[in-house]
């Protein structure tokens, strides 16, 4: 087993079920994604951490009123009452909601599981008990292993760091994809980084906006996590992605040092920073050399459209493993992407209801 998802999201909020309206919100972006513009600049191709890591302007005017604060959860900055959120907020309903509380943290830090019915787990609370099937109804079961016999789904969360150029210059060199899982915080702090990732053809997906405990986020704080990491990637990068997972509670709970966690043959690998990548490097021959197929989350499980745009698609499991070269293009930017982009050099504008949907739909974790 490889894979192992939870959603965050049906425990606290099942989306599914609520009923969204069609609510168009001002969720757009100038970007063309088959079309990314990547400036040699230090910070896209040195290997050294601290040139990398400097500040540069973003590609675009980035309007601050329009994003919560970096880092922070993300209703602040007035977020939780603007009219973007709230035309969304308000176009669930919300009585169709599972009605969980917002879990706490011990003493430790860690989460409170005490007075939880562990065996009743009424909520699918995977923290508890591992489920990763929603008891409550219209709620999507969680993606939870890369189906493919002898297959190892590949993915680092936490990114883009700034310094990954010699990561990603390394999984080019073997041509190797991955699931990418971006903190919405840093897709906007690291523009380029973000676009990098799309254009070498590894599969999006968020990783919440400022990495908090999502369990311990109100419905309204959830859904300002989801909404704005994906307003984040589509901004920057042209795709609204369908998936994502929370970080891996206990890997903070525990305070590991984030190298390298195993359960079983389960691994968690991130992206976070210089060690972590490094760590990653000398991990993957290892995991080559185990498993017959390494490979992103999206061909392992044949989804070939992971994002709302249609524009960029990914390989089957099958093509990808007959190297089948008119569908497999390792740009990761489909053939089909040529005059169909919609998006080009013009305001994009998402439909709020497929997007909550789809996101909701289709909740992934790791654990
Ligand atoms: C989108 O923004 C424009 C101007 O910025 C505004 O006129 C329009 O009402 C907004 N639409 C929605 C649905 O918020
Ligand atoms: C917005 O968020 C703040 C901080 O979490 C909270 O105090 C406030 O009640 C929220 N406002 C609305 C309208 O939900
Ligand atoms: C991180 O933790 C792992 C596992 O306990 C250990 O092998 C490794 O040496 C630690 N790395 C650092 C830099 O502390
Ligand atoms: C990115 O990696 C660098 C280098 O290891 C590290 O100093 C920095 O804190 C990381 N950035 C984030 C946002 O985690
Ligand atoms: C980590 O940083 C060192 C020193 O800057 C660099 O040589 C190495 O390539 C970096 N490793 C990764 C995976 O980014
Ligand atoms: C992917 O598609 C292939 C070919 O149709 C099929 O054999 C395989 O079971 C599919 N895998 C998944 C995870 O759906
Ligand atoms: C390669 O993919 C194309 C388009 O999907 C298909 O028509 C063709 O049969 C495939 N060839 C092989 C050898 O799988």
């Amino acid at each position: 087993m490889v894979w192992k998802y939870q959603a965050a999201a049906a425990m606290t909020l099942g989306m599914a079920a609520l009923g969204v309206q069609g609510v168009t919100t001002n969720y757009s972006s100038t970007v063309d994604p088959t079309k990314l513009n990547i400036p040699n600049i230090p910070q896209t191709t040195s290997h050294d951490v601290a040139a990398q890591c400097q500040y540069y302007q973003p590609p675009f005017t980035l309007n601050p009123k329009e994003w919560p604060t970096s880092w922070e959860i993300a209703t602040s900055n007035g977020m939780n009452t603007s009219a973007e959120f709230t035309a969304l907020y308000n176009s669930i309903d919300w009585t169709k909601a599972p009605n969980i509380q917002p879990k706490t943290l011990s003493a430790e830090g860690g989460l409170n599981l005490q007075g939880y019915d562990v065996q009743g787990d009424k909520d699918c609370w995977w923290s508890a008990s591992q489920c990763t099937k929603p008891k409550a109804a219209d709620v999507n079961p969680d993606i939870v292993q890369c189906l493919e016999p002898n297959t190892w789904g590949l993915t680092y969360d936490d990114g883009p760091n700034c310094s990954h150029n010699a990561f990603y210059d390394f999984l080019e060199q073997n041509q190797q994809k991955a699931s990418m899982f971006y903190i919405g915080s840093n897709v906007i702090g690291w523009p380029y980084g973000a676009m990098r990732g799309l254009k070498d053809g590894h599969h999006l997906a968020g990783h919440t906006w400022s990495h908090k405990l999502m369990t311990t986020l109100t419905n309204q704080e959830v859904l300002a996590e989801l909404y704005f990491t994906s307003k984040a990637i589509k901004y920057v990068t042209g795709v609204t992605p369908l998936h994502w997972r929370p970080n891996y509670e206990d890997f903070i709970a525990m305070g590991s040092n984030g190298t390298f966690n195993t359960v079983g043959n389960i691994v968690l690998s991130h992206e976070i920073n210089n060690m972590t990548m490094d760590f990653a490097v000398q991990n993957y021959p290892a995991i080559k050399k185990n498993y017959k197929h390494v490979v992103d989350v999206a061909t392992c499980m044949n989804i070939s459209n992971p994002y709302i745009e249609k524009s960029i698609t990914y390989p089957t499991f099958d093509q990808l493993v007959s190297k089948n070269g008119s569908t497999v293009t390792g740009s990761g930017v489909s053939p089909a992407a040529s005059g169909s982009s919609s998006s080009m050099g013009a305001q994009t504008t998402v439909n709020a209801a497929l997007f909550i949907a789809a996101l909701f739909g289709v909740g992934a974790s790791l654990f």
